[in-house]
């Protein structure tokens, strides 16, 4: 196939893309869009800070537009994300009380999942709860300084009553690596969460890589993960520099493990990206295919 998105249909995956709302006025950047992907992420517009900025006022505004789009486009829709420490509005951060915190995260979670209901096949459920560096335990938030840990497991379960056709992913970076604490962290949650029986589908790797890309051992993460019996996506991708090889590879890690069911890069044109400075896409500034999009393409 001649798309990245028509590409990783032929083994029924997606391609996908982040997208801003605001520059869906661009038409270089949506004939590319149309054409490649079969897969959007709202890049911002479904964080907590944008789609409930003040208690019990919400706002789909940017987010309708960036779904209503990918339907007329046949695209489907990644949610990103519903519980997150970061892009987190004031109002939440300084609630202190467990029962009030609790029955906001729950509101939070069915009123955004509801309005989407049945247009969105994975929906990032909690993002980047685990610390980085060699603790392998969750990162001091809100929702785990007044919840406790049990926080993943409150928004998993409410997650899963309100939309059960999606797909409910734990997402978070730096788990690419399978040696890394934070990866052996997240697995330990994945693992306990499928022994209870706490519903849990699918883990996002968002695969911010530096230049040289993923680690020897990215496949292993990949597999393993899979191997509890959840599916794996590349959620996020962007490689400094963008080199080849660095894509390549990425790419055929998910290729060659079942469960990785789709790629997201995390933006079109490196004019789009949220590393701009690094030019870390498949397209540059002019919207022209980069080395790297070749490669990632016949990497499929
Ligand atoms: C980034 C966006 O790309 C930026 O536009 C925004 O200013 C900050 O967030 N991990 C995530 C994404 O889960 O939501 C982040 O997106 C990048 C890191």
């Amino acid at each position: 196939a001649s798309t990245l998105g028509a590409q990783a249909a032929q083994s029924g995956r997606y391609f996908g893309t982040a997208v801003a709302a605001g520059r869906l006025g661009d038409g270089t950047y949506t004939t590319i869009l149309g054409r490649e992907f079969n897969s959007v992420t709202p890049e911002n517009e479904m964080k907590w800070d944008a789609t409930e900025p003040s208690r019990g006022r919400f706002n789909f505004g940017p987010a309708d537009q960036i779904v209503n789009g990918a339907t007329a486009r046949g695209q489907r829709v990644r949610g990103h994300t519903l519980v997150w420490h970061s892009q987190l509005p004031g109002w939440v951060n300084s609630i202190r009380d467990a029962n009030t915190l609790r029955g906001v995260m729950n509101n939070h979670i069915t009123t955004v999942m509801n309005r989407y209901k049945g247009r969105i096949h994975s929906w990032d459920v909690v993002n980047e709860a685990f610390a980085d560096g060699p603790s392998g335990q969750l990162r001091s938030s809100v929702f785990r300084d007044v919840l406790g840990n049990g926080f993943i497991e409150q928004a998993f379960r409410t997650a899963r009553s309100t939309d059960p056709a999606a797909k409910l992913c734990y997402n978070d970076y730096n788990i690419e690596d399978w040696n890394a604490a934070k990866t052996q962290g997240v697995y330990r949650l994945v693992r306990d969460f499928k022994a209870r029986g706490v519903p849990i589908d699918c883990v996002g790797l968002q695969a911010h890589f530096g230049a040289g890309g993923p680690p020897a051992n990215f496949q292993t993460t990949l597999s393993s993960f899979a191997a509890l019996g959840v599916d794996v996506q590349i959620t996020e991708l962007d490689i400094a520099q963008a080199p080849p090889n660095a894509y390549a590879s990425t790419v055929r890690a998910c290729l060659n493990v079942a469960r990785c069911t789709g790629i997201t890069v995390w933006g079109i044109r490196d004019s789009d990206s949220w590393r701009a400075s690094e030019n870390p896409l498949l397209f540059d500034r002019g919207g022209n295919k980069k080395p790297a999009y070749r490669s990632a393409l016949t990497a499929m």
